[in-house]
């Protein structure tokens, strides 16, 4: 028996994408019967212990979800062991990833968007410094990868 699958989806401050990727994903996952754990976390260490920006939490707000409860954390070594997957939000992410990586590394790691047909190799692009259209623009894709992913772990 193989076990439940464990997804960690990472950006770099762990406040905007990855708690969004995070929040449909658990979405998706719900509504399709998968048990699934799921976490996020940024590359960066700006945000550690901060919730979610008021903007994405305005975002999952509308789709019926509270993630006022998050709080950020930075990825770390131990996690490549922890999970089953990492999804990296962007391809800096995905590079920064790699680096950090220990060689005994058991997680899959891929970008977010190869997910998704026709998006492969895109980033979400970060709306940290962008307004609310930014912040639905990043749901959509989150939540179109989220689901893809669901599908996918569901096989
Ligand atoms: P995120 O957005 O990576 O999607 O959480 C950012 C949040 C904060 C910063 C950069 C990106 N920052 O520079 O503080």
């Amino acid at each position: 028996m193989t076990a439940a699958p464990s997804v960690l989806f990472v950006c770099l401050g762990n406040i905007c994408r990855s708690p969004l990727a995070e929040a449909a994903f658990r979405h998706h996952a719900a509504s399709a019967g998968l048990e699934a754990a799921a976490d996020s976390a940024g590359t960066g260490d700006w945000h550690i212990g901060h919730p979610p920006d008021p903007r994405a939490i305005a975002e999952a707000r509308r789709h019926g979800i509270d993630i006022t409860g998050y709080r950020a954390r930075q990825v770390g070594k131990a996690d490549f062991g922890r999970f089953t997957h990492i999804l990296a939000l962007d391809g800096q992410n995905l590079a920064d990833l790699r680096r950090i990586a220990p060689s005994r590394a058991t997680a899959r790691l891929t970008l977010l968007l190869d997910h998704v047909p026709g998006l492969e190799g895109r980033p979400v692009a970060d709306p940290y410094w962008g307004d609310a259209d930014d912040f639905a623009r990043t749901w959509a894709e989150v939540s179109r990868a989220a689901e893809a992913l669901v599908a996918l772990l569901r096989r």
